[in-house]
């Protein structure tokens, strides 16, 4: 089944090596990055996962929670975790979900023709508070993943949540952004302290503060 943005993530009970867990329950409200890989003791695999394992504070300052999978056992996930520590400097905090009967990555088709019919690709999900699929990213076996840009689509997710701004090409925070196309520049100029108007459409605005 394809995933859409908007959909809800499908629902799933599973052995983690943070314990039996379902993944609406533990998220209990919160943002998620659910994200596959391909095998456990796999050198790029071996990277994400203490990449992510060293943004724990990171996530958490967010509201975040992440959560990773493969197709690997239980048992392969617990003897992996002390490499990616080792390695990354890093304890893995967050759950490893154990799927060998394929059933999530199937779920959440994680698994493509042409790329190992029995792994899962490096898939990412970013699902917000209300389980809805806010973003999807698929990446090849041999290229890892840019947990930078994770975090970026985070901070812009949260952000375009809440006030009626968009951000622009490779925005970063604290950047300008972009006044939504659904608000007129004098209701624009009513709601933000500044807009700088290009064109009709584009219209720029400091980024509105938190709060
Ligand atoms: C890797 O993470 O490096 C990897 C994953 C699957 C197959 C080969 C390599």
């Amino acid at each position: 089944m394809t995933i859409r943005l908007g959909d809800e993530a499908p629902d799933f009970t599973a052995d983690t090596t943070a314990g039996t867990l379902s993944f609406h329950a533990w998220k209990d409200g919160s943002w998620a990055v659910l994200f596959s890989h391909p095998a456990d003791f796999t050198p790029v695999c071996t990277t994400e996962l203490a990449r992510t394992a060293s943004l724990a504070a990171e996530f958490e300052r967010r509201g975040v929670k992440a959560i990773a999978l493969s197709v690997d056992s239980l048992d392969s996930h617990r003897g992996w975790v002390g490499d990616i520590a080792a390695f990354g400097g890093a304890t893995v905090e967050f759950p490893i979900v154990a799927d060998p009967a394929r059933e999530i990555a199937t779920a959440y088709d994680m698994i493509h023709p042409g790329e190992g019919e029995t792994s899962t690709v490096r898939s990412v999900f970013i699902v917000d508070p209300a389980n809805r699929v806010r973003l999807t990213l698929t990446y090849p076996k041999s290229v890892g993943r840019n947990f930078d840009e994770l975090l970026r689509v985070l901070d812009a997710l949260q952000l375009t949540d809440r006030a009626a701004v968009s951000t622009p090409a490779d925005w970063q925070p604290g950047q300008r952004v972009i006044v939504s196309p659904a608000l007129s520049t004098v209701d624009a100029r009513a709601r933000f302290d500044e807009v700088e108007e290009v064109t009709s459409y584009l219209r720029w605005t400091p980024q509105p503060s938190a709060g």
